[in-house]
């Protein structure tokens, strides 16, 4: 019978069961219940239909609030190029956040414009989620640790407020976005003359079966400016090019245009480096990209050392191997740790060795309790990437913690260092 309410959630938001699984949905459901006091599952279901308020907190216990700041950062890298690029200077860039959970992602957005040159008057934020809760988040914006997982703090330290819990945006970025309840399903956006320029649409399309994805992209196609630009989550990015939209070839960015628009020359897109950013070799006697007018402009400082283009066969196998590893970091950051350790085992032996899987395999054993093991993978990630910020930070964590706290020290002094060039370049 819950099948009946999976139903009710698939035909209300998309979520197609099958991909967060039934024990997931029946957890939410069973959470509900005993909220409500009911104990049948059919006068549930005929309570949805009644009450307004019991369907959003359904929606509320069930969706995925997974979010942080400069989550996939080389996507704000490629939304500014593209802002920049843009040739209609005598409006402001519309930028949508959809969904946005708990604000993190439109206010990364707003700091890498600010940071980027751009003035308040310069961009609109519009940020919706279906889930009142996250969006309550989201309006309070204040920000524990588990916000800013891998994201360099140091550097955008400026942009936020110490409060008593935590880290607020200050009150020019908040300035920046509106928030919206709102189901990607039902939303009329007022669009005016000109669409949205960027749309993010990021980990979402991962919950929808194939017909709901294509209904959603075609919505969102609806929406977005004609040479606009659409981001989508790592684990999307093979779906935007079989549903009208072409790749922009932007590395670790995962960002389309409507197919049946001219494309913009990919290397017109800069990608910021990323903690889990993709190293590839690039293949002997493969031209140098030319640098680009858009490369001679203002780097995106403070997010990343801006990297040159890569060339098309490197691009396809970096996304690929950066798909990945994104996924393997999301299964072990939901506690998914049979599996993160299959999908690293497989990435190995697909892409080889390199400092981010290194790094993701002792987080792996660090999460499980296997201190040894962990350590070994941190070095050799170091090893590979001296600089690799998240693996000094972790192992100095990790040797703390044992006691070892002169190698500890030694780790975080390099961290200290690591950022302070960053920030300086
Ligand atoms: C995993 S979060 C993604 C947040 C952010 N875009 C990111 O990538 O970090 C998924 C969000 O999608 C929202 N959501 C699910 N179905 C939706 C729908 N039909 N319309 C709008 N938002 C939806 C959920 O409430 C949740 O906040």
């Amino acid at each position: 019978m819950s099948d009946a309410v999976e139903l009710f959630l698939k035909e209300a938001i998309g979520l197609h069961s099958g991909t967060i699984g039934s024990s997931v949905i029946d957890h939410a459901i069973k959470q509900r219940m005993n909220a409500c006091g009911i104990t049948d599952i059919q006068i549930y279901r005929q309570h949805l239909v009644t009450s307004d308020y019991e369907r959003q907190e359904l929606i509320n216990a069930v969706v995925v609030p997974e979010t942080w700041f400069f989550r996939d950062r080389e996507a704000f890298g490629a939304a500014v190029q593209h802002l920049r690029n843009t040739s209609d200077i005598s409006r402001p860039k519309r930028i949508l956040s959809l969904p946005c959970s708990s604000g993190e992602e439109p206010f990364s957005m707003a700091i890498s414009l600010f940071e980027a040159g751009f003035g308040a008057e310069d961009f609109r934020i519009d940020a919706v989620d279906v889930s009142t809760q996250n969006l309550e988040k989201a309006e309070r914006a204040i920000y524990g640790r588990n916000s800013f997982r891998g994201s360099d703090l140091g550097l955008c330290a400026s942009y936020f407020d110490n409060v008593d819990v935590g880290l607020q945006p200050n009150d020019r970025v908040r300035g920046q976005v509106a928030f919206t309840r709102a189901n990607l399903f039902e939303w009329a956006p007022v669009l005016g003359e000109h669409g949205y320029d960027v749309i993010l649409c990021r980990n979402l399309l991962i919950y929808f079966d194939r017909q709901t994805q294509e209904r959603a992209l075609r919505r969102l196609g609806g929406w977005l400016a004609p040479n606009g630009l659409l981001l989508v989550g790592p684990g999307e990015s093979g779906i935007p090019t079989t549903c009208g939209y072409a790749s922009v070839r932007a590395p670790r960015a995962f960002a389309f245009r409507k197919a049946d628009r001219p494309q913009m020359a990919p290397a017109a897109v800069l990608p910021l480096q990323s903690s889990l950013a993709p190293r590839p070799a690039a293949p002997a006697g493969s031209p140098k990209p030319k640098p680009t007018a858009a490369a001679g402009k203002a780097a995106v400082k403070p997010f990343g050392v801006p990297r040159t283009a890569m060339p098309e066969s490197a691009v396809s196998s970096a996304d690929r191997a950066a798909a990945s590893l994104a996924a393997i970091e999301r299964a072990a950051n939901t506690g998914r740790m049979t599996e993160a350790r299959q999908a690293a085992a497989a990435h190995f032996a697909d892409f080889g060795p390199s400092a981010d899987i290194f790094y993701l395999m002792g987080l792996i054993c660090d999460a499980s309790g296997e201190t040894s093991e962990a350590i070994q993978h941190y070095r050799k990630a170091l090893y590979l990437a001296p600089d690799h910020a998240e693996t000094l930070a972790h192992l100095a964590l990790l040797l703390q913690s044992r006691g070892d706290i002169s190698a500890a020290k030694a780790l975080n002094s390099r961290l200290a260092k690591l950022e302070q060039r960053r920030s300086g370049s």
